[in-house]
């Protein structure tokens, strides 16, 4: 069921700016040299990418939306719309970078996979995502509200909040090797109305809901929300938890040094 998202560059412009200007710790991270080949798995419109290419880097962004490439296409970026689950590379980058993105893919097995296949044997997999608990107010007043109304709310939940366990153990079985991961709770200012922020980033909940009928549920979540996330200065703060991590594609066996 969760599969109604999609991204309008304008509105992510608008509401969503501030994840990538808070990408600045995963590019520490990352620690790009000029000259290094990289995938930015989940571009979005391309403002990291941007960052990433103007420091040396030869950067081919992906992402599964349409009009966000087109969007980091007029940044004058290579862009291309894939899926992370099928990446067609092979061997061929010294790392791959995600902001903000891994936390909307289900498969993570198969995106784990198709990473690794992606890096050249010591190749570097450097991300950010939401991990667990994050959003966990807005999350929980999303669900109850439809709850209320008679529709499963869980099952329209469309974010995979992991753990870092879980991650770990995953990285791990695809081929790497975990270098640092870590749960950072991370309580992020709106940049304007939790509504617009729910708009953009939570449209699965809307779905099958007509234009009243969303109004109503809308306003209903923000009511709910208002005491738990609002400041007296007005100001909306979001409850993010942040899974942050950098992995090394193992060499293949007998290629270790030494053998
Ligand atoms: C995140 O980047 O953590 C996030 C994005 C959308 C919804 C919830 C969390």
């Amino acid at each position: 069921m969760p599969a109604a998202q999609t991204w309008e560059p304008a509105s992510y412009a608008r509401h969503a700016r501030f994840v990538s200007d808070l990408g600045s710790a995963v590019v520490e991270l990352l620690a790009p040299r000029a000259g290094e080949r990289i995938l930015d798995l989940g571009c979005g419109d391309g403002a990291l990418t941007k960052k990433l290419v103007d420091l040396g880097c030869a950067v081919v962004a992906v992402d599964s939306s349409a009009p966000q490439v087109e969007a980091a296409r007029k940044l004058g970026l290579d862009a291309r719309v894939m899926s992370a689950e099928e990446l067609p590379f092979r061997a061929e980058f010294d790392a791959v970078f995600s902001n903000a993105v891994l936390h909307w893919i289900q498969n993570a097995d198969a995106m784990m996979a198709a990473v690794c296949r992606s890096l050249r044997p010591g190749g570097r997999f450097v991300a950010e995502c939401g991990g667990s608990g994050c959003v966990h107010k807005v999350r929980t007043a999303l669900v109850q509200a439809l709850d209320r109304r008679g529709i499963d709310g869980e099952a329209r939940v469309p974010w995979y909040f992991r753990t870092p366990g879980d991650f770990a153990t995953r990285l791990e079985r695809a081929g790497f090797r975990v270098d640092c991961i870590a749960l950072l709770p991370r309580p992020t200012p709106l940049p304007g109305d939790l509504i617009g922020w729910l708009e953009v980033f939570a449209q699965s909940f809307l779905q099958g809901l007509s234009s009243a009928a969303r109004e109503e549920y809308l306003q209903e979540v923000r009511t709910v929300l208002e005491p738990q996330l609002r400041q007296s200065d007005g100001t909306w703060v979001a409850d993010y938890v942040r899974l942050r991590f950098a992995a090394t594609k193992e060499p293949a066996e007998g290629q270790a040094e030494g053998l």
